[in-house]
């Protein structure tokens, strides 16, 4: 393809420069080549490689069975489809236990395709962000709901409620910043703490079930397409193809729904 008709990949510092102009940016996972070609063309600025495969694609339960194995796997063939958006990839379960782990984890998700990797977690997080940072990969860390610890929380439900977890969680997400993290996800929180912390970064900040006052909105493929495997999904999803007659027409309607900020609604946000 010409460098005429390509269309110049979406950065970081695309995402800050959003963020800046106070525009909502949205971010999709993907699994495989064909979707991540659509949702790439529909204008996703942020495509995630999650481990939420491991629910969605595998049948577990939990996402802690994903291996790097899979991880790569699906990455190469997102990255195949990808036309122009950032890839993120999750590290899984136990792939940045240890700095070394991280360090040759995150490189090989660098070396097959991902623009930047996410690590679940809070403070705990800050040295290994600072370790990859400062050689060059952009960390993505995700707090609020982390799922990968879901059997030290206990179950699936809104984290952050109380105001001495709110004021830990906001000084939490600045040493993140400070420590050199380049974007925020925040899951499962309730909409007034995901507006103060996005307010006090100067990086973006992406939301699943936090509200509309993030910069970007990430949901599920399977979610977005009404094909969730959950026996009771939760709030904040929004089924798209339910309003629109084909996969690509839903992704642009959620593109769309979040730019013009209709998207998290009232009804899948918490309070
Ligand atoms: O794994 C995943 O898809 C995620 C999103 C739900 C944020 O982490």
């Amino acid at each position: 393809m010409s460098s005429q008709n390509s269309k110049a990949l979406i950065t970081i510092n695309s995402l800050h420069k959003l963020k800046s102009k106070g525009e909502k940016f949205a971010c999709l996972t993907a699994y495989e080549a064909t979707l991540g070609k659509i949702i790439s063309q529909s204008g996703v600025e942020v495509i995630l490689v999650g481990d939420s495969l491991g629910m969605v694609i595998q049948g577990h339960e939990s996402t802690l069975p994903v291996t790097m194995q899979d991880l790569i796997y699906h990455l190469q063939n997102v990255s195949r489809g990808n036309i122009n958006s950032h890839l993120m990839a999750d590290m899984p379960f136990m792939s940045y236990a240890t700095k070394e782990t991280a360090l040759s984890n995150a490189t090989l998700l660098m070396q097959n395709g991902a623009h930047s990797v996410k690590l679940e977690g809070g403070r705990w997080i800050c040295d290994l962000t600072s370790t990859l940072s400062q050689r060059g990969i952009p960390v993505c860390a995700h707090m609020g709901l982390t799922p990968q610890s879901i059997n030290r929380i206990g179950g699936y439900f809104v984290q952050g409620r109380d105001t001495d977890k709110q004021d830990e969680m906001i000084a939490e997400a600045k040493d993140l910043e400070s420590a050199g993290a380049s974007i925020l996800l925040l899951e499962c929180v309730p909409d007034d703490l995901a507006r103060k912390i996005t307010q006090s970064l100067s990086i973006p900040v992406i939301g699943i079930g936090a509200g509309p006052s993030t910069d970007g909105q990430v949901m599920v493929i399977h979610d977005l397409l009404g094909i969730s495997c959950l026996e009771q999904p939760p709030k904040f999803i929004k089924n798209f193809l339910a309003e629109n007659d084909s996969v690509q027409s839903a992704i642009s309607a959620y593109v769309r729904a979040i730019k013009e900020q209709k998207f998290p609604a009232k009804e899948h946000t918490f309070f």
